[in-house]
């Protein structure tokens, strides 16, 4: 299959690009830091889009940004470009885009009430988090919750520009389907870790941090009690998902195929292993033999305590597993060593 991978010069488009050529399939890259293509530059991707199967849509605007001030360039870079991405596809007839989704449609995790249910807690309060009280409560009896697994059909509510624009990249794919027939399938990537993460930037998040406090010798210094639950999926894992997804859309339309004839289909990729912040500052701290994380009990207003995936509909729909156990991935990242690990079904 020749697949366009945008941003494939990028952390995860990289991986994906190497998983490609690996299952002996034809990626090409369109990438700005690569050689300044722009997914914006209609030009640009109608050339690209030249004998090409389906898109790998990875390129974006990553991160939180400064202030709202930077909200048209997010917009410009994730929204924009999508559009100018599937206008050129819808041309040049190319049927099939996976897209770089992200778990922050979904805004907090999922919790439950042992009286009132699944609940969505507002922000947790000042007072409660200055008490040390971490846990988000009932917003009907301020009892503490249960966190669950967030699914595919929970309520999207993107919290920021950046989630915004990462939510509208699908409603926007989802036209594009509607309007040429084509297939989408979005995969909302949950805390991607591994080789080439950026450093100390927010989004590449406290893994970078820990890893690069560790490299000055220095303690990680680990947030509220340590126990804010995530999921941390490998870059490996996360390649290889593109690259069955991407296959799986390959069957002729009319087959039916587990993702639907057609239309749009979205996937939680996650480890399915959910751990602590501190079991990461932890695990990383260990592979460096120490420091030992510090457990600061600072805050910061409006993170989210928990938030996990459930990827069950990738793993039982496409048949994807992710193999790569989270003791060796941070081993890895925390030496810059490769490990060796079983790969299994
Ligand atoms: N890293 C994560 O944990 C994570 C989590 C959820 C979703 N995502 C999504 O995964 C995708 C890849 O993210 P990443 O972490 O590899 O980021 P990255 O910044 O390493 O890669 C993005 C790449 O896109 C390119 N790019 C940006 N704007 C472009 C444009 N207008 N035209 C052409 N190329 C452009 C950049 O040059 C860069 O190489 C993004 O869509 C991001 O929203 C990442
Ligand atoms: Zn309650």
């Amino acid at each position: 299959m020749r697949v366009l991978v945008t941003g494939g010069a990028g952390f995860i488009g990289s991986h994906i690009v190497a998983e490609l050529i690996g299952r002996g399939h034809d990626p090409l890259v369109l990438d700005l830091a690569k050689d300044g293509r722009d997914v914006r530059d209609p030009h640009a991707v109608a050339e690209a889009l030249a004998g090409v199967d389906a898109v790998c849509h990875q390129a974006a605007k990553v991160g939180l940004g400064k202030d709202f001030g930077d909200a048209p360039g997010y917009v410009s870079a994730n929204d924009l470009g999508t559009a100018v991405l599937l206008a050129e596809m819808a041309r040049a007839r190319v049927p099939r885009l996976l897209l770089a989704g992200s778990m922050v449609v979904y805004g907090e995790g999922r919790y439950e009430c042992l009286d009132h249910g699944i609940v969505r807690p507002g922000p947790r309060a000042e007072s409660d988090l200055r008490a040390g009280r971490f846990e988000p409560r009932c917003p009907v009896c301020g009892a503490d919750l249960a966190p669950g697994l967030v699914t595919e059909d929970a309520p999207t509510d993107p919290r920021n520009v950046y989630a915004t624009t990462k939510l509208a990249q699908e409603h926007l794919a989802s036209s594009w389907a509607r309007a040429t027939g084509g297939r989408v399938i979005s995969l909302r990537y949950h805390n991607v870790y591994g080789p080439g993460m950026p450093r100390d930037t927010p989004y590449a998040g406290v893994a970078a941090l820990f890893r690069s406090s560790l490299a000055r010798g220095e303690a990680p210094r680990v947030f509220e009690d340590g126990g804010q639950r995530r999921d941390f999926v490998h870059v490996r894992d996360v390649a290889a998902a593109n690259a069955v997804a991407l296959e799986a859309m390959e069957a002729p339309a009319g087959v039916t195929t587990a993702t639907g004839p057609a239309g749009f289909t979205a996937y939680n990729v996650g480890s399915g292993d959910p751990r602590t912040v501190g079991d990461m500052a932890e695990a990383l701290a260990a592979a460096c033999g120490g420091p030992t994380p510090v457990v600061t009990g600072e805050y910061r207003l409006g993170d989210v305590r928990h938030i996990t995936a459930d990827s069950a509909r990738l793993r039982y729909e496409l048949g994807w597993r992710p193999v790569v156990p989270f003791a060796a991935g941070m081993a890895e990242l925390a030496t810059g060593q490769a490990v060796s690990f079983a790969t299994g079904p």
